[in-house]
């Protein structure tokens, strides 16, 4: 099995090939600390309190989701997550525990309920992925391709039989799955690494795999701004979970700051334009600063004391919940290919994902794309010559700026459309999907279309070639 990627989702889907007894390959592009799992300041999200289930978890799931959430996806979630950190533990991954010794459990925003196991305070994806690491370090079953790129999908007669790495090497795999991450970093204001750039949702998309519903983004209302250094510097929703307060410039509070995330953004940037303003502040001086290390350590080393101090924050892109068409098995619509995490879209986020959802997410759909892929039977002609490494795109400073302001918290048809012409292939994606979605709903806020239209619930902007993109039903 031929797993790209290393990030939580990729980790996993290796590790689950591997203990069943399957040769894998893993290809990390950068390393550990540059992939978006490392980063994950949240947690894992699921139904694991007395006062929790796992119906709670997906009506939660589904309120944030404005009527896009695909309920057989969320299903498979809600009712996986709990073995999926369960299975964490038993890897070695330590999470937090309250006073009693039982696993604590945080608050983020749209959740009803205290559902988001962490570690290390807001340092869960490090500890996750540099845990997940050791033990695919360890194990003998899998090959680690380090630093190494896919650079095309080996497709033969329909079916992926592999893919291609930016230094020619040609890999063969009765199963491929695609762990790349997200794209968020092609917005000029981002909380991702710089690596966050689609770039398996591209190779996908040139093999001709279906994408979908790229026009929802999710834009992080906290992230840091207008310190050097720091531009984009997440401030965990957990933090506001403990009670921290969100204030405009006269000092006034004005959102419910646990909100699901697209109305605090939304109420964020309405309140800067409102008083002219770079940024709203986030008052976190009443929150245990020991809970959150990381962050108090960040925001100490850039000279602001959050204990003394009101933090300067705004949104920037955070998370993309469209990508490449996944079903509850991580399959995609080219037979072979597999697509989990970030990179994928099997309709679980709908129009804007509920906090922590999504690295419980990396590991549910790891492991069911790996022990789908384990069931492929390995193709006996012999498959056609592999195609070409192609060269990585990456963004302009022009694309990354363009993305912010015609596809950014706000968008009009007349700045979709100036999109369609952009150098960059996913930039121009992510507008042929926000032009067909002709409506506001969840993080795709259309300022000519500001009403939701209920004849486009659970419907996804499907994008396949150069093919218009169609509105289809997911059940
Ligand atoms: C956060 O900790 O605020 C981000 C978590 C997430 O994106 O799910």
């Amino acid at each position: 099995m031929l797993v790209i990627g290393a990030g939580g989702a990729g980790l996993y889907a290796a590790l689950t090939a591997a203990r069943e007894g399957a040769s894998v390959i893993l290809v990390a592009a950068t390393p550990l600390a540059e992939t978006a799992s490392y980063w994950a300041q949240g947690g894992l999200a699921a139904a694991l309190a007395a006062d929790d289930s796992p119906d709670i978890h997906r009506a939660d799931t589904e309120a944030a989701g404005r009527g896009a959430v695909r309920r057989s996806a969320a299903n498979v979630l809600v009712r996986e997550a709990p073995h999926a950190v369960d299975d964490l533990e038993r890897l070695g991954v330590r999470f937090d525990a309250d006073r009693r010794g039982r696993m604590a459990l945080s608050l983020e925003g749209g959740h009803t309920r205290r559902r988001v196991a962490h570690a290390g305070g807001s340092a869960t994806g490090r500890r996750v992925v540099r845990q997940l690491s050791a033990v695919v370090a360890e194990d003998p079953r899998i090959t680690i391709l380090e630093p190494a790129r896919a650079a095309a999908i080996w497709t033969s007669d329909g079916r992926c039989v592999g893919a291609v790495l930016e230094d020619g090497r040609a890999i063969q795999a009765r199963a491929t799955i695609l762990s790349t991450g997200g794209a968020a970093a092609m917005w000029a204001r981002t909380t991702n690494p710089p690596g966050s750039l689609g770039i398996g949702m591209l190779l996908a998309h040139a093999a001709g795999a279906a994408l979908a519903d790229l026009e929802f983004v999710q834009f992080h209302p906290t992230a840091v701004t207008g310190i050097p250094g720091r531009e984009g510097f997440l401030v965990t929703e957990a933090i506001r979970g403990e009670g921290a307060t969100l204030h405009d410039a006269t000092g006034e509070r004005f959102v419910e700051e646990l909100a699901p995330r697209d109305e605090v953004s939304r109420a964020v940037h309405a309140k800067m334009r409102e008083q002219g303003t770079a940024s709203v502040e986030l008052d976190m001086r009443s929150v245990d600063m020991a809970k959150f290390p990381n962050v108090v350590g960040a925001l100490r080393e850039s000279g602001l004391d959050p204990a003394t101090t009101r933090i300067p924050v705004a949104p920037a892109a955070h998370y993309v919940m469209g990508g490449i068409v996944a079903d509850l098995d991580g399959a995609t619509t080219i037979p072979g290919l597999y697509a989990v995490g970030e990179s994928s879209c099997t309709g679980l986020h709908g129009a804007n994902r509920l906090a922590s959802n999504s690295l419980s997410e990396c590991f549910v759909w790891g492991r069911r794309a790996a022990l789908a892929g384990l069931k492929e039977v390995q193709p006996t002609a012999v498959p056609s010559a592999p195609p070409a490494a192609a060269p990585i795109l990456r963004p302009s400073r022009a694309t990354q700026e363009a993305l912010w302001v015609d596809a950014g918290i706000e968008r009009t048809r007349e700045g979709l459309e100036r999109l369609l012409d952009d150098p960059h292939p996913l930039a121009r994606l992510v507008a042929r999907c926000a032009l067909l979605r002709e409506e506001t709903r969840g993080s795709h806020r259309r300022r000519d279309f500001p009403e939701l239209d209920p004849a486009l619930d659970g419907r996804h902007a499907i994008v396949r070639g150069e093919l218009d993109p169609v509105a289809e039903p997911w059940s």
